[in-house]
């Protein structure tokens, strides 16, 4: 009992004790919004420390002086009554000649009703806007001004705060002259590619054509060895082409040129045809290549050249990348997703890609093996014309991969309103 009421006495000890702080405190608070108080002590961790307003002032004299911003106040009626020395210095002149100027006559006469307008706004809420100084040497200067309300004594009314935007305008101009640069380059390799594309096409039509003629022995008979030549001829010809039509669809594409005829479009009748040409090349390999498909029409309105072409490039990388098993080509309607997706999945049991290649494979000219030594043809063009021929398409190419164990290419696309898919 005795100790409930020590603690007791104790407790309201403290609490007094407490009070009587509080009330301190709040008097000295009072006494420096009265402006009574010129220096404050505060005990704290090293003793007694002394704060006064000159010394707390004195710092942010200094900081304004020296900052690499103009920085001014003005009168409501925009005469300047203080400013920093890059502030004079920004306008050519000595700081005893800008203070008790008005600030327009630094401003070209075409946006003196700009500032004005900020003046006016700057006076209750912070205002920015870009704008041209005239100096004193008639150099033109583009600044970014900055107002805000000064909520001090009367007569300075608005803060300015003013950065000198020549450099990063010059940077700018310069990144813009390059982009221009860039873009014109850009374009004169799209209308070369083109253009040469166009060229190399027509002998090469010639060469794939005759030699065709040949090995039909229309001209005459062949023996064996001309008829293995020829063959070679024929697959570098054809090979040959169909590189030239990538790099052309290519800068088609990126020159903005590439028409795509939207089209209600049969998926199984694709998949049959990709199917029905790339068979002789899996047969070569003793792969099998299967179809898994639905039996009823999978419609799609889209371009049937650019599917097509997209379907080509994943098959035959399927095949090209593989020794052993097969290669599926699995069609699905989604129905489960909103809108409904139609997934064409390329699946091969082949070489797989490891993880670390795998970021890399969407690059034009890339190939996980690059070496001259290397078993696999090809320029690494495929799967950069096909993402971007999906990308036209508002498709999207998935993959995953298991390096030695294989991998699945799949085509995501999104099966537009029955409307339009019907024809
Ligand atoms: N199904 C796949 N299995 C394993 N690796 C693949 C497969 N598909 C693509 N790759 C890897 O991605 C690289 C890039 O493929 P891409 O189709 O762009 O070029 P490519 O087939 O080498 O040449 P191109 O398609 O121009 O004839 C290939 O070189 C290969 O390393
Ligand atoms: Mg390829």
């Amino acid at each position: 009992m005795n100790l409930a009421n020590t603690t007791r006495k104790q407790l309201l000890t403290e609490v007094e004790a407490l009070r009587d702080r509080l009330t301190e405190t709040e008097e000295t608070l009072e006494a420096i919004r009265n402006g009574d108080v010129d220096a404050l002590v505060v005990a704290g961790p090293h003793g007694n420390q002394l704060y006064t307003l000159t010394g707390a002032a004195d710092p942010y004299r200094v900081l304004v002086e020296e900052m690499n911003q103009g920085a001014a106040t003005l009168s409501a009626e925009g005469v300047i009554l203080y400013c920093n020395r890059y502030f004079a210095k920004l306008l050519q002149l000595p700081q005893e000649s800008v203070i008790g100027s008005e600030l327009h006559s630094f401003i070209i006469p075409a946006e003196r009703n700009v500032l004005a307008g900020l003046l006016q706004t700057g006076q209750s809420s912070r205002t920015a806007a870009e704008i041209t100084v005239q100096t004193a040497h008639a150099a033109l200067v583009p600044v970014e001004v900055e107002f805000n309300p000064l909520p001090l004594d009367s007569p300075a009314k608005v803060c300015l705060v003013v950065t000198d935007l020549t450099e990063r305008k010059k940077t700018e101009e310069a990144l813009q002259e390059r982009t221009r640069h860039v873009e014109e380059a850009n374009r004169l390799k799209s209308q070369f590619l083109t253009n040469m594309s166009h060229e190399l096409r027509t002998p090469l039509n010639a060469v794939i054509g005759f030699t065709g003629t040949l090995l039909m022995r229309l001209p005459g008979p062949l023996n064996n060895d001309q008829e293995r030549q020829l063959r070679i001829i024929q697959s570098s010809g054809k090979h040959l082409l169909s590189l030239l039509n990538d790099i052309l669809d290519l800068a088609k594409i990126e020159s903005g040129n590439l028409k795509l005829r939207m089209e209600p479009v049969i998926c199984q009748s694709v998949i049959g045809e990709i199917a029905t040409s790339l068979r002789p090349l899996a047969e070569r390999k003793a792969l099998t290549l299967a179809v898994q498909q639905p039996a009823r029409d999978v419609v799609i309105n889209t371009d049937r050249r650019a599917l097509s072409q997209i379907l080509l490039n994943l098959t035959n990388n399927a095949i090209k990348f593989t020794e052993q098993g097969s290669v599926t080509i699995d069609l699905r309607q989604r129905e489960d997703h909103s809108p409904t997706l139609i997934e064409i999945a390329v699946i091969d049991t082949g070489v797989g890609i490891k993880s670390e290649d795998q970021k890399k494979l969407f690059q034009v000219f890339m190939q996980v093996d690059a070496s001259t030594t290397r078993p696999y043809e090809g320029t690494g063009l495929g799967l950069h014309l096909s993402q971007k021929l999906a990308f036209l398409l508002d498709a999207k190419i998935d993959f995953q991969s298991n390096f030695g164990q294989g991998s699945t290419f799949k085509l995501v696309l999104r099966a537009k309103p029955a409307s339009l898919a019907n024809p």
